[in-house]
């Protein structure tokens, strides 16, 4: 396995020319962590050389639906029939515990996806299936994320101004344009585990990003919010609770 190196700025796709492999997995509309998107050009790029070296790109269109600041990107399925694998999730758009996903194979590889996985037995209802398919033809799907990307929206930017307020050049802000997180880069001596373990202190689960990386991208820690299930109010008091716990001392 060869990792393709991606930091705040995006992924290096000049990387590409140097991988030995022909199957590569990207989440080309919200990197996890760090929130990027691949734009057009780098879209293009990609299946440029899925081409070039005939081989396939797995594309997790992982938090596409709610992007903030500019309208989607396509997806590389989109763009690309036949060396795209397209996967995606209702996890986070929809309930995560229904446990529905998809995927949308090129026409080369159905026969053999038949054959391979023949036995393979997914364990999502029927009965959530087909009730997600009526809701979907109702157009209930299209207003349900709409009126989710609005809300999600306005608590991102919520979180962002506080945070701002709050701690000001202490910290800088990464992936606040699409997704339901957002990651603080503290300019701090303080060590990313205690950082989360001074918020746990005041009540506030916080995630750490190291276990993300194969190399630290910094010395200084990189933390991760999560504002999904929060409503302003607990966001507001959520803030003033970290501003203690990693500003008294
Ligand atoms: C990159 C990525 N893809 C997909 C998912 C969704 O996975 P699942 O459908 O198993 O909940 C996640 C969940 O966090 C994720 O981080």
């Amino acid at each position: 396995m060869e990792p393709l190196a991606v930091n705040e700025n995006g992924t290096q796709l000049q990387q590409l020319a140097h991988l030995q492999s022909r199957l590569i997995y990207v989440t080309p509309s919200h990197h996890f962590p760090y929130g990027v998107s691949m734009s057009i050009q780098q879209r293009q790029a990609l299946i440029h050389w899925a081409k070039e070296v005939d081989g396939f790109i797995i594309e997790d269109d992982y938090d596409s639906e709610f992007r903030y600041a500019q309208q989607p990107f396509p997806a590389l399925a989109s763009l690309d029939k036949s060396h795209v694998i397209y996967v995606g999730t209702f996890s986070k758009s929809f309930l995560p515990g229904i446990r529905l996903s998809y995927m949308v194979l090129p026409k080369s590889l159905i026969g053999r996806y038949k054959r391979y996985f023949a036995h393979f037995e997914q364990n999502a209802s029927s009965l959530h299936q087909l009730t997600m398919a009526s809701f979907m033809e109702k157009g209930e799907w299209t207003r349900h994320i709409k009126r989710m990307r609005l809300i999600y929206k306005h608590k991102m930017s919520f979180l962002v101004e506080t945070l701002k307020k709050q701690f000001g050049d202490h910290i800088t802000i990464v992936g606040e344009h699409s997704g339901l997180y957002v990651l603080i880069k503290f300019h701090t001596h303080h060590t990313e585990q205690q950082l989360i373990q001074s918020a746990l202190e005041y009540g506030v689960k916080v995630y750490p990003t190291s276990p993300y990386f194969l190399q630290q991208p910094s010395h200084e820690p990189i933390i991760q919010l999560g504002f999904s299930n929060l409503k302003l109010d607990e966001i507001q008091l959520g803030m003033q609770l970290l501003k203690k716990a990693w500003c008294t001392n």
